[in-house]
C-alpha cells in the first residue's frame, strides 16, 4: 500500500475465516487504519490481493468496491463520522438507505433500541455523550447486517469500564451477525479480550 511517494506499507499474508474476531495492534503510524481502509475497499493496494469469500476485491472497479462496502462492510471510525445535523435515528437510517435496505426507518430504530438508545432517537450527535455517540456509530455500522465489521480504536474516548462494555457489545453484535470483527486498538486490555491478534510492526 502506498500513500503518495513517501510512505509504502506492506502487510504479511493472512486468512481470517468468516466469524473471526481479531485485534490489530502495533505502534502509531504502522498502517493499522490504512489496513482497515484496504479491507473496506476504500483504498486499493498497489500490489497483492484482497479476497472476501470467493470475491476478489482488488480487481473491482471503484464503483463496485463502493457497492461492496455499502452492503458488506460496517465501519466504525475512530471519531465516529456522524452527520452533525442529523439525529441518531436519521444517521442510522441514512446508512441503511445508502445500502439499499428496505424499511430503513424501522430497521434503524430497532438497531438503536438494541444498543439502549431508544430514548435518544431524536437527539443530535452534539446532544449525546461520547459513549452514546459511539453506540450510534456502532448501530449505524451494524444495522445493514454486514459480514465484515471494522472498528478503529473503539475505546480511545472511554474509561476502562465503558471500554470493556463497548468491546463486549461489539463482540456480541458481531457474534449475532456471524460477522468477522476486526478491531484496531492501542489498548492491551482490549487486545487481550479478543481471541486472535494481528500484530503490525515497523518493518511490516
Ligand atoms: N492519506 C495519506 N497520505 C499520505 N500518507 C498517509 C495517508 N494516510 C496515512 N498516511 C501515512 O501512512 C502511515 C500509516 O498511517 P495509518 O493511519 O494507517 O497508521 P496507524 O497505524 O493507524 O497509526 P495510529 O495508531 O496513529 O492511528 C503513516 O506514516 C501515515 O503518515
Ligand atoms: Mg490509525
Amino acid at each position: 500500500m502506498k500513500h503518495g511517494s513517501e510512505v509504502t506499507l506492506s502487510y504479511p499474508d493472512f486468512h481470517w475465516p468468516a466469524g473471526t474476531q481479531v485485534a490489530v495492534t502495533g505502534p502509531s503510524g504502522t498502517g493499522k487504519t490504512t489496513l482497515l481502509n484496504v479491507l473496506s475497499g476504500l483504498l486499493r493496494p498497489l500490489s497483492g490481493r484482497m479476497q472476501y469469500g470467493a470475491r476478489e476485491l482488488t480487481t473491482l472497479t471503484e464503483a463496485d468496491r463502493d457497492a461492496f462496502r455499502r452492503r458488506e462492510v460496517g465501519y466504525v471510525f475512530q471519531d465516529f463520522h456522524l452527520m452533525p445535523g442529523l439525529s441518531a435515528l436519521e444517521n442510522v437510517e441514512l446508512g441503511l438507505r445508502v445500502a439499499g435496505v428496505p424499511n430503513a426507518g424501522r430497521t434503524a430504530r430497532e438497531a438503536l433500541e438494541r444498543l439502549d438508545l431508544g430514548a435518544r432517537l431524536r437527539h443530535l450527535p452534539a446532544q449525546l455523550s461520547t459513549g452514546e455517540r459511539q453506540r450510534v456509530a456502532i448501530a449505524r455500522a451494524c444495522a445493514h447486517r454486514p459480514g465484515l465489521l471494522l472498528v478503529d480504536e473503539p475505546t480511545a474516548h472511554l474509561d476502562r469500564e465503558r471500554a470493556d462494555g463497548a468491546l463486549r457489545l461489539l463482540r456480541e453484535v458481531a457474534g449475532e451477525l456471524g460477522a468477522t470483527l476486526v478491531i484496531v486498538t492501542h489498548d492491551e486490555t482490549v487486545a487481550q479480550m479478543l481471541p486472535q491478534r494481528f500484530q503490525i510492526g515497523r518493518s511490516a
